[in-house]
């Protein structure tokens, strides 16, 4: 078997007293969408901040691509994009100025950076949209939509998406999933948070299910669904909430 992609093992994260992430070890192949699901505050967000190299672990380690932070932090930096949890654009600027001004920091040319905006912002239906007006006069969707535009600049080879469809319509959130399939049948590789069940069963290879900062489970929706009975007849949802219970988290 090929050599995963994403490795990563025993990743520790602790906000004072308490352990966002404890101990989390998984593999990505590449050319796989891995689900990293889990209730609020499991620590899918602080894994991915770690795997960005946004923050540090406390302890652990990674490898991206064959190349380990701890001595070439430049290049797995250049092997990855993030659409974060949060949109992560200017509201005051053009989309394609927002993707122009993010590939001049991936450290594009001016050239090469127009180019991939454009292509971008057209692979996420918004090209006709790409200089007119400030994003801030954008619909939720569309905001989602450059968000996860920004990160593609770069040409990255494994994508982190942290909810990226939250909050959007239907019409917004099939141009997302088909742009991820289309990434995937590419030979991208990506790490894939959601808390919407059915879009992680469409989606997902596999799925970790993490609940307060351990990865409780791990296999193919399939698989985690033929744990609790006939996988035909079970949704994703009534799996997760048999693993993690039905207490709220905040
Ligand atoms: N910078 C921080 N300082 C203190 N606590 C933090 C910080 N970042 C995260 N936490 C805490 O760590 C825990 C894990 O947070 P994290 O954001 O990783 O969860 P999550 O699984 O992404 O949740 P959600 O589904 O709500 O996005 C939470 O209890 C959160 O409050
Ligand atoms: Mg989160």
């Amino acid at each position: 078997m090929a050599e995963p992609f994403l490795i990563t093992k025993e990743l520790q994260k602790s906000f004072r007293d308490l352990k966002a992430v404890n101990g989390v070890s998984f593999s990505v192949e590449k050319g796989e969408i891995f689900g990293l699901l889990g209730p609020n505050g499991a620590g899918k967000t602080t894994t991915i901040r770690i795997l960005s190299t946004i923050i540090q672990p406390d302890a652990g380690e990674f490898a991206i691509g064959g190349y380990s932070t701890k001595t070439n932090p430049d290049k797995v930096r250049s092997l990855i994009g993030i659409c974060p949890q949060e949109l992560a654009l200017y509201a005051d600027m053009s989309a394609f100025d927002n993707l122009v001004f993010f590939g001049r920091m991936a450290n594009l040319s001016s050239e090469e950076a127009r180019q991939q905006a454009m292509a971008n912002l057209e692979l996420m239906g918004l090209a006709d949209r790409a200089k007119k007006g400030r994003v801030e006069k954008f619909s939720g969707g569309m905001m989602r939509r450059v968000n996860l535009a920004i990160a593609l600049m770069g040409h990255p080879q494994l994508l982190f998406l942290d909810e990226p469809t939250v909050g959007i319509d239907p019409q917004s959130r099939n141009n997302i999933y088909e742009t991820i399939e289309n990434l995937r049948d590419n030979g991208m590789t990506i790490l894939y948070t959601t808390h919407y069940m059915e879009e992680a069963d469409r989606l997902c290879k596999r799925i970790a299910i993490m609940d307060g900062g351990k990865i409780i489970a791990l296999d193919t929706p399939y698989a985690l669904k033929s744990q609790i009975g006939d996988p035909e007849h079970i949704s994703l949802e009534e799996v997760f909430l048999k693993l993690t219970g039905r207490s709220l988290r905040d």
